[in-house]
């Protein structure tokens, strides 16, 4: 069934705000390889390949729904960070944003009565739980390890080895 306008006009708005976030995340990214923290500048890079994996199974749903994808200028980003735990605050300061457009978006599916949006959905709801749990489990270490040198080491090794897999959802 085709999706209604509104709705999909607020998941086109969405995948926007998904390469935004991406766009974020490689600006962190980049800010703290240039600094030389590689394991941490490694998580932010696969943060944002999550980032453009979120656009695309929204990207893929409206097409599925007969919707239009329109892609818009993405909005500048902060570039510069004082401290690790500012970089990781902001982060999940974002996500939290984040978790209420995905609300948001349940909300108006369900208005809608959209039962096929509101299950897609479902899969950004736990996936937003798993975000901001990583990043407040990262933050609490970043503040228990204050300016020792040798638990920031530590922490930017654990962050080198996180690696990418693609979400598995939808006909993605
Ligand atoms: Fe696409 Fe980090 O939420």
């Amino acid at each position: 069934m085709k999706i209604d306008e509104k709705l999909a006009a607020a998941i086109n708005d969405q995948i926007n705000f998904e390469f935004h976030s991406g766009y974020l995340y490689l600006a962190m990214s980049n800010f703290w390889r240039e600094k030389g923290r590689n394991g941490v500048a490694n998580w932010f890079r696969v943060q944002a390949q999550e980032e453009r994996a979120h656009a695309e199974i929204f990207m893929n749903y409206l097409h599925d729904r007969d919707g239009v994808v329109r892609l818009e200028p993405i909005a500048q980003v902060k570039q510069n960070w004082e401290s690790l735990a500012e970089t990781f605050a902001d982060s999940l300061t974002h996500e939290r944003k984040v978790t209420q457009r995905i609300y948001n978006l349940y909300a108006l599916a369900e208005e809608e009565k959209d039962y096929a949006t509101r299950q897609m959905l479902n899969w950004y709801i736990a996936e937003q739980v798993e975000e901001e749990s990583t990043l407040q489990d990262i933050l609490d270490n970043l503040e228990l390890v204050g300016t020792d040198g040798t638990g920031i080491l530590q922490i930017d090794r654990e962050l080198a080895t996180r690696t990418y897999t693609a979400p598995k959802v939808g006909n993605n």
